[in-house]
């Protein structure tokens, strides 16, 4: 139904610009531009019929000329009406204005090494984390993931169920997912064929001797696989889970279908990129100017995008127990061109930050509804993974989906720059006003998810960016 009315909509755009320019520049009476239409398409429509059922000239290499261009333009169709959206900005790519005579990605490096890092929060925090999407690892396949200071083995077994364990083996320190293969709901190590049982980390069988020594095992980790995604429960005191990640119905049940991902690479703390949610006077300034206007925040002020404008209004608010690991933000958008609101660009959002590293960003829209997964990765203490999934009405043209995912993404690298040139500013400065009060509560919050007393895990972050 939504479909038919974009269509609708499309023609009588295409008809309407068509009838003006017509009258404008080759003063043509508006009464002829509908038979003139009629013309072009019954000429288009008799020669691709004629193409069709024709028999192709193999011999002319024309022919084959041919061929590939209109493989290219279907190839084209297909990828941009079809094809699920995957953008991937690594560290350097975007979110640096070059300095100089320098590129970005070594104006990346020389801003990192100059940064003060100053007093931070515990980098890894408590609770569930995102390692992975889960079409990304098959059954019987296993990966090796370095994230919160672990180095991990991840694998799925034969019944499709996944794992996490330590990477290294206790023998000799082979990492068991570099070359280890998955049999019987365990990972063998590549190197003298130990094998670890994905549910407990213990050994189960050493090929050369009947004794396995009780002390043979390997640390293994919750894990819980939703909403497209398999996570990992990370507690710094070694405490088991304190609360689930709540499902997604129309996800689960296929309500909603998968359009597209995006992944960006940003040094900054963790916690910079939920207090986001929390920061409604960004909202109007850093995501105001129009998403044509594009994402270095020197440029996008150019005024002559300033006749289009993003309007937001937003609240955030922490979610009463037993839920008080959720925050919810509530958040409206919409754009206006010349002053005028564009109904079909209205969107009604309903977040929900579960806990330190997802968010559920749920939305309505003139074209349909659907969700936005956020998942927030440290790979390092100061260097994030976010990526974004998106998942919407089945009925709406994945080309909205894209439009919607683009549109999400232009903002979030314009937030990038942002994250990837400050420090984390332990002792903010802020003023008697309702909005930084905001921010001041998202800290009080998210603090719930520090360890009490910070665990001396293993840090494995680089000095310094090299490329
Ligand atoms: S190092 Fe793993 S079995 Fe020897
Ligand atoms: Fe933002």
């Amino acid at each position: 139904m939504i479909q038919g009315r974009v269509l609708v909509l499309i023609c009588v755009l295409i008809l309407a610009v068509s009838a003006s320019v017509s009258e404008t520049i080759r003063q043509i009476p508006l009464m002829e531009v509908g038979s003139l239409w009629v013309k072009a398409v019954e000429t288009l429509a008799s020669r691709l019929l004629t193409a069709v059922t024709t028999v192709p000239d193999m011999t002319d290499p024309l022919t084959y000329a041919k061929l590939a261009v209109l493989a290219g333009v279907l190839y084209g169709v297909w990828a941009v009406f079809f094809r699920p959206l995957n953008r991937v900005r690594k560290l350097g790519d975007i979110g640096y204005i070059p300095e100089g005579a320098y590129s970005t990605k070594e104006t990346a490096s020389m801003v990192q090494k100059r940064r003060k890092v100053g007093k931070i929060p515990p980098p890894y925090p408590n609770g569930w984390f995102g390692i992975m999407e889960s079409f990304l690892l098959k059954k019987g396949e296993a990966k090796t993931v370095s994230m919160l200071g672990q180095n991990l083995a991840v694998f799925r077994d034969e019944t499709g169920t996944a794992h996490v364990l330590d990477a290294y083996c206790p023998h000799m320190g082979a990492n068991l997912a570099v070359g280890g293969r998955v049999l019987d709901g365990c990972i063998e190590c590549p190197f003298h064929a130990w094998r670890f049982r994905g549910v407990d980390g213990k050994c189960v069988s050493i090929p050369y001797t009947e004794k396995i020594p009780d002390v043979a095992r390997v640390k293994s980790w919750p894990v819980c696989e939703r909403s497209g995604w398999i996570f990992m429960w990370h507690h710094a005191e070694g405490a088991d889970p304190t609360w689930e990640i709540p499902r997604l119905e129309e996800v689960d049940s296929g309500a909603w279908v998968y359009r597209g991902r995006t992944e960006h690479h940003i040094n900054a703390h963790i916690e910079e990129i939920p207090e986001n949610g929390a920061d409604v006077v960004h909202l109007g300034h850093v995501h105001g100017p129009i998403m044509t206007a594009g994402v270095n925040l020197h440029n996008m002020w150019d005024k002559w995008w300033s006749f289009a404008k993003h309007h937001w209004t937003a609240n955030w608010q922490q979610c009463p127990e037993p839920d008080g690991h959720v925050g919810a933000l509530k958040l409206t958008h919409n754009i206006s061109v010349f002053g005028i609101t564009i109904p079909m660009m209205n969107l009604q959002v309903s977040a929900r930050q579960i806990g330190p590293a997802l968010v559920y960003l749920e939305f309505k829209s003139f074209f349909g509804s659907g969700v936005f997964i956020q998942t927030v990765t440290p790979l390092e203490p100061l260097l994030q993974k976010v990526v974004h999934n998106i998942y919407v009405t089945s009925w709406m043209p994945t080309c909205i989906a894209k439009f919607y995912m683009v549109g999400e993404a232009i903002q979030v690298e314009r937030d990038v720059m942002i994250w990837n040139n400050k420090q984390y500013e332990a002792r903010p400065m802020f003023v008697k006003s309702k909005e930084d009060s905001l921010i001041a509560k998202h800290r009080r919050w998210y603090s719930q998810f520090y360890p009490a007393k910070e665990k001396n895990e293993s840090i494995f972050q680089k000095d310094t960016l090299e490329f």
